[in-house]
């Protein structure tokens, strides 16, 4: 059977993507351990998050890369380019967040190598297009965390000051490109067949890598045994009401065969966050030291 090439359709227009140069050093000295709702199992969690972060986003920007110059649409290549700078940005700093976790006594080094090796052994040995595929399916995870995040004010209020900041900056740059490795995807010729069929495993990857991660941490932590502590953060990130099963809506739309991540509105949330952040009395205007409109640079450059 001849797969034929992604007809999704597209609801909104695209965001512009800018690359923000972040610097968090005065938000970092005041990291509590338990950033999460004073909860080691769900801090944890999102410590586990982190520490694929790195590798992860690298992997990424090098498997949209690997097809960038098949991209004819000038505006998707300001958007590519957006893209690359916000994922390596992200990288760069949850790098930084990860050794302030090890310092702490969290065995990140030791799984941002395990994060390494894995991958290394996807980009030797899966076909660029399933590379692709794979990026396109994780980037669908973070807009819909990030959205679910967005949306759940209560959950935000469990984060540390320090942690909230971080992790909403993050999460509105991935509600700007959510879009980005998608249409790359489409527009040089993805079939709907490689994007749902490596979704499966894809999340099944996810979960477990997540999982096995956290409870290492736990372990390192001295807190893996503590049940009864952790029932509540159990609920929080596994329970019938919590983040997980809160997006399983959101995740089972990528199976329809016209999906497009625009489909999600997310234009109002992601206008809220930027004023949030950014706007002129924004939480994060102090961090942000330099802001590069690829629209800019790329018109500059022709
Ligand atoms: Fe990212
Ligand atoms: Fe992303």
């Amino acid at each position: 059977m001849i797969a034929r090439t992604d007809r999704s359709t597209d609801a909104h227009p695209n965001p512009e993507v800018p690359i923000r140069h972040m610097d968090f050093s005065g938000d970092r000295g005041n990291l509590p351990r338990y950033f999460y709702d004073n909860d080691p199992f769900a801090s944890a969690f999102f410590m586990a998050f982190s520490a694929v972060i790195p590798h992860g986003e690298r992997f990424f920007i090098d498997s949209v890369r690997n097809y960038r110059d098949r991209v004819r649409d000038p505006e998707l290549q300001q958007r590519v380019a957006g893209f690359i700078g916000q994922e390596a940005m992200h990288g760069q700093e949850h790098d930084i967040s990860n050794a302030i976790y090890e310092a702490m006594g969290f065995p990140m080094k030791r799984l941002d190598r395990l994060s390494r090796r894995g991958l290394k052994l996807a980009r030797r040995w899966l076909p660029l297009r399933i590379q692709l595929a794979m990026t396109v399916a994780l980037e669908h995870h973070t807009a819909i965390v990030s959205e679910y995040t967005f949306r759940h004010p209560e959950m935000q209020a469990r984060f540390a000051p320090e942690a909230l900041r971080f992790t909403l900056w993050h999460m509105m740059e991935e509600t700007e490109h959510k879009a980005v490795a998608f249409d790359v995807f489409r527009s040089t010729g993805g079939s709907y067949l490689v994007r749902a069929g490596t979704m499966i495993p894809m999340t099944a990857i996810l979960l477990g890598t997540l999982l096995a991660f956290q409870l290492r941490i736990l372990a390192a932590d001295g807190t893996l045994w503590q049940l009864r502590r952790h029932l509540r953060g159990v609920g929080h990130i596994y329970g019938p009401r919590g983040l997980w099963a809160g997006l399983i809506p959101a995740f089972l739309d990528y199976f329809k065969p016209g999906f497009h991540p625009s489909q999600h509105d997310t234009d109002t949330l992601l206008r809220d966050m930027q004023a949030r952040l950014f706007g002129e009395h924004g939480e994060l205007r102090t961090q942000l030291k330099k802001t590069i409109l690829p629209r800019a640079r790329l018109a500059a450059a022709a």
